[in-house]
């Protein structure tokens, strides 16, 4: 396969840092994203490839972003992979509820404003969901930023359904432009994942005992992307699909939902003030 570039956002730990790891190992152009300046520079200058950092609860970092990235002549996939479990409900300075924004709102505006590039570049968007999607959501389309009721968990679950609503939705939009779209779930793994909260998660995935037991490794959560990202649209996987174990997986049944997921695309747009 030529080379391709590939950024990926989470990349400044865990399952972001294995998979630019090994894409690099296989020889692509990886672009690094992270949210802590230190931590990306340092993978950045282990793998000798370009870095860029924005905190995902400040959109304008977001919008920056954007137009940094938008400087490479192409982009192949977009690993759109930020992302956790936080705490308290917090309302961001943009005026979003943390999680729903972290976790939905940054990507959907990143995607968006390179659009563009990717449609140029034939590209595969590859959203990193989870299985909370269907364990932890309750989502309700008049209630995004979880303003009724808040758990972490709750929250939490409904960023990662809304990672697959978006997935289902930029398919139906941009498919016939040459965008390729796709969420997984990458397994439950042993990750600096849940550092932000204090759930029960944090117990599971920060007790070096308990993390033993019941995670996989960042390489074994890596290669589900590195699976999407290096397979072939239509023919390894399909487009628009939600994957787990690189199989076609069953989620929460509002991720099926057509309505549902148009207006989660046109709330986003409300709300982030871009054009359609
Ligand atoms: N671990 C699991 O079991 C599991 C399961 C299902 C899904 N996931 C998903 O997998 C993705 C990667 O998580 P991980 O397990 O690799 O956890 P991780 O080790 O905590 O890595 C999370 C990555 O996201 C970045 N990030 C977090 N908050 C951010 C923000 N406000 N703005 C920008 N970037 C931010 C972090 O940046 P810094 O390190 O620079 O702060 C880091 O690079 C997440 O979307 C997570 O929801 C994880």
């Amino acid at each position: 396969m030529s080379r391709r570039t590939i950024v990926i956002t989470g990349a400044s730990d865990g399952i972001g840092t294995a998979a630019a790891r090994e894409f690099k190992k296989r020889g692509e152009d990886v672009v690094l994203v992270g949210r802590d300046p230190r931590k990306t520079e340092a993978v950045g200058r282990e793998l000798d490839v370009p870095f860029h950092v924005a905190d995902y609860a400040d959109l304008d970092q977001v919008r920056k972003l954007a137009a940094e990235l938008y400087e490479y002549p192409r982009i192949d996939v977009l690993a759109n992979n930020a992302g956790g479990i936080m705490g308290e409900r917090m309302v961001t300075g943009d005026g979003f509820e943390k999680t729903f924004q972290v976790n939905h709102l940054a990507g959907f505006l990143l995607t968006h404003l390179l659009m563009p590039k990717l449609i140029s570049s034939q590209a595969t968007v590859i959203q990193t969901s989870s299985q909370a999607a269907r364990v932890f959501s309750d989502f309700h389309i008049d209630d995004l930023q979880n303003e009724r009721s808040y758990s972490p968990h709750k929250a939490y679950g409904n960023g990662k359904l809304a990672n697959i609503l978006f997935t289902r939705e930029l398919h139906r939009r941009y498919a016939t432009q040459g965008i390729a779209a796709v969420a997984f779930h990458p397994g439950v793994v042993g990750t600096n994942f849940a550092n932000e909260t204090g759930s029960v998660l944090r117990f599971v995935y920060h007790t070096p005992v308990v993390k033993n037991l019941f995670t996989i490794s960042p390489q074994k959560g890596a290669s589900q992307l590195i699976w999407l990202a290096e397979g072939t649209p239509m023919v390894d996987w399909e487009p628009g699909a939600y994957y787990e174990k690189q199989k076609v997986a069953r989620t929460s049944r509002v991720a099926y939902d057509e309505d549902v997921a148009r207006k989660l695309w046109d709330e986003s747009v409300r709300m982030l003030g871009v054009t359609e």
